[in-house]
């Protein structure tokens, strides 16, 4: 099933995506949270760092998996996610630096690293909750449109809008590394509830094409209308070429 909540703007996104991986964390103290990189979530990350500040909420006991990382990049890489994560969340909570997981970007064997990183999310226990951002072009993870739905972690070339997309975070297009290790769709597919946070103009047409057009592989996020339970948090903007007044 899935359920869109309609946020005014970003602000209003990113405390409503934090009510609900608060809610998740303190149901389930030792839950398993896979996260996501990214614009999107940066606020969420530090609105769930103000309740932490605040003593609401304690990540003592959580675990967390990524969705992916760019293949090349080193975790002390200011451009990784592991980079990213560090320094918009793992840093500010009293998340155990041990059971934060993310792909390796630097083991060269991609086939291993792939098989490694399904078997640590096998091992944690599966994931409770994953968070999700939402591409331009209807990524989710780094899961580009026209790949088959049926995939676990895997390394894939990257496309040309998403490299420049992406280039913002680079000195130039040049340096964004043309690969990157991604949990598949059947991997997220697998996580027992999504929460997928979009915001702004510039999605609008993907959030349409994504949660009320066909489920095709060309919109890889399509595929979550048919996860069990999805929550979509969208500001007006992203909701506005779509007739969904609730
Ligand atoms: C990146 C990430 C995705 C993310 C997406 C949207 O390429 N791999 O996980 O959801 O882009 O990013 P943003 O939230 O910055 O628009």
């Amino acid at each position: 099933m899935m359920k869109i909540i309609r946020a005014k703007d970003y602000k209003d996104m990113s405390r409503k995506a934090a009510n609900i991986i608060s809610a998740q964390v303190i149901m389930k103290p030792d839950c398993v949270l896979g996260l996501a990189t990214g614009s999107s979530p940066v606020g969420t990350y530090r609105q769930l760092i103000e309740w932490y500040e605040k003593g609401d909420l304690d990540f003592g006991d959580v675990t967390t998996v990524n969705l992916d990382e760019y293949r090349g990049l080193s975790a002390e890489n200011e451009q990784s996610y592991a980079w990213f994560m560090h320094h918009n969340f793992f840093d500010y909570v009293n998340i155990n630096p041990d059971r934060t997981y993310l792909p390796d970007g630097m083991n060269p064997d991609a086939k291993r690293e792939c098989t490694r990183y399904e078997e640590v999310i096998r091992e944690v226990g599966g994931v409770d909750l994953q968070l999700l951002g939402l591409g331009h072009n209807g990524h989710i993870g780094f899961n580009e449109p026209g790949e088959e739905f049926g995939t676990l972690t895997h390394c894939v070339d990257l496309q040309e809008s998403t490299i420049e997309a992406n280039k913002r975070f680079f000195d130039s297009a040049d340096e964004v590394p043309r690969q990157a290790y991604t949990m598949g769709i059947q991997t997220i597919m697998m996580a027992r509830k999504i929460l997928l946070i979009v915001s702004g103009e510039g999605k609008a047409d993907i959030v349409k094409r994504a949660f009320f057009g066909p489920v095709v592989p060309q919109v890889p996020a399509s595929i979550l209308q048919m996860h069990p339970d999805v929550t979509i948090v969208a500001d007006e903007a992203a909701l506005s070429k779509c007739d969904c007044q609730e």
